[in-house]
């Protein structure tokens, strides 16, 4: 496995040997979540095929510096849990190599990044979408694999692929869960062991207000709202029932909506959501 820090490199090595390169973008703090997308991308790549997973904590995506500070960063265990899964090229670049000082272009995704994260967290989804656009061109993969955990971020990346001619296959793999059920995330190593036993309340919350059955979205909100509640989370962030496909925001549902929600345990902002079909009540 070669570990790369700077794209003249990265690029270099990848077109040298000449095979179909899968990306998974990551920002470390690798969990079995992460190991699943790789492996995905082992099957898409094949065994004569390129697997490069990039390792960056994108500061432009981040509205918090406290959280970026505190963004977990275990490089040595990172590199050898690709070793393992028997990565290629693992990309992980320091924020110079990134970034010019005086960088004045961004990409923005400017609908489906309004509502939810997008509204939680300023300018969240421009950091993504440049970086990820970035990764694809100095990496010049084929195909990229995201979780879909982070359902609104896949959204967006498939809008800027689509809106921009960027000729990369996005392929989305299902959320990986702890046995309890909460949604694995490289920020769950920073709960309290109580805010840890009390997470996977979310996951609950959204899965009840969902086997409602009711089609009303104040009611379905209102169900999951008090289940979390009753987790002791120190704020919930947002919750809502949004349109699969445009994110908006709806009020009934006739067809297939996704319940978000972001929620604090304290300074851990975690993420899930659930699908809720128009069964009616
Ligand atoms: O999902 C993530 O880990 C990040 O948002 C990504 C896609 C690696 C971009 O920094």
């Amino acid at each position: 496995m070669e570990v790369i820090a700077t794209k003249a490199e990265v690029r270099r090595t990848l077109r040298a040997a000449g095979k179909p390169v899968v990306l998974v973008p990551t920002m470390g703090a690798l969990h079995e979540g992460h190991l699943s997308l790789i492996r995905r991308a082992r099957e898409i790549a094949g065994p004569q095929g390129t697997v490069a997973v990039s390792i960056f904590v994108n500061p432009i995506q981040f509205d918090r510096a406290s959280d970026l500070e505190a963004y977990p960063r275990p490089m040595e265990s990172d590199l050898a849990a690709c070793r393992a899964e028997g990565v290629d090229v693992v990309f992980a670049p320091g924020a110079g190599e990134m970034y010019e000082a005086d960088r004045s272009v961004t990409v923005t995704e400017s609908v489906l990044s309004k509502d939810l994260c997008g509204a939680a967290r300023p300018g969240h989804f421009d950091g993504v979408c440049t970086v990820v656009l970035k990764l694809f061109l100095i990496t010049g993969c084929e195909a990229a694999v995201f979780g879909e955990k982070d359902f609104q971020q896949l959204a967006v990346i498939h809008r800027m692929v689509r809106d921009l001619d960027v000729p990369v296959e996005i392929i989305a793999h299902e959320t990986v869960r702890e046995q309890d059920g909460l949604a694995m995330s490289s920020r769950n190593v920073r709960l309290t062991p109580e805010q840890r036993a009390a997470a996977p309340r979310i996951r609950f919350a959204l899965a009840a207000a969902r086997n409602s059955h009711s089609r009303d979205a104040r009611e379905i909100i209102a169900i999951a709202r008090r289940e979390i509640m009753a987790s002791h989370p120190t704020h919930i962030d947002y919750l809502e029932l949004v349109d699969e496909e445009s994110l908006h925001p709806v009020e009934t549902v006739e067809r297939p909506a996704t319940l978000a929600a972001a929620v604090f345990f304290g300074d851990v902002r975690l993420i899930d959501h659930i699908r809720v079909e128009p069964h009616g009540a």
